[in-house]
């Protein structure tokens, strides 16, 4: 009697060795986003100049721990498949969209940004969804979790641009 061991092991199996390195891969990137994204956000939340910008800053400021928390889970899981989190000179910078504008006042530059970052982060981690599709349920559950976070950032920042876009100010 033929054995599946397949759906036995799953992500764990031989035979899935070269398909779990390639998620290994996936989940390095995701990680890096994470952090990429902090480090973003930190410099976003000091930079800005205003009173309109505070609430924003404030937001802001909320998000950065979620995304520290989404690095934390990324690198766990990483070590969880057999993998190793990565060092730092692996990293490379990405999000040319959030460097800091040339006026601090130009808080719009800043919520764009943020949507842009969150877009991206919707975009990746859906192709992690969809290649841990009978394959690994467990990285599918906690990256379906971690996606709605990034949808409720991006929901929330789109909320500050269309205030701006109503006084034409965006
Ligand atoms: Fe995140
Ligand atoms: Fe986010």
């Amino acid at each position: 009697m033929a054995v599946d061991t397949k759906s036995a092991m799953g992500v764990f199996s031989e035979e899935n060795s070269q398909k779990r390195e390639e998620l290994i891969e996936l989940l390095k990137k995701a990680y890096w986003m994470e952090i990429e994204t902090v480090m973003s956000y930190i410099a976003n939340t000091i930079n800005p100049d205003g009173v309109r910008a505070r609430e924003v800053v404030e937001s802001l400021g909320k998000d950065i721990q979620e995304e520290l928390g989404h690095a934390h889970q990324f690198g766990e899981r990483i070590k969880e498949l057999y993998g190793v989190v990565p060092g730092s000179m692996e990293f490379t910078a990405e999000q040319t969209y959030l460097q800091p504008p040339e006026h601090q006042t130009d808080i719009v530059h800043v919520i764009r940004g943020v949507i842009e970052a969150e877009d991206g982060a919707i975009e990746h981690y859906q192709r992690i969804i969809e290649f841990c599709d009978d394959f690994d349920l467990v990285t599918q559950d906690m990256v379906i979790t971690i996606q709605r976070d990034e949808q409720g950032h991006k929901r929330l920042f789109e909320g500050f641009l269309r205030e701006y876009e109503v006084e034409g100010k965006a």
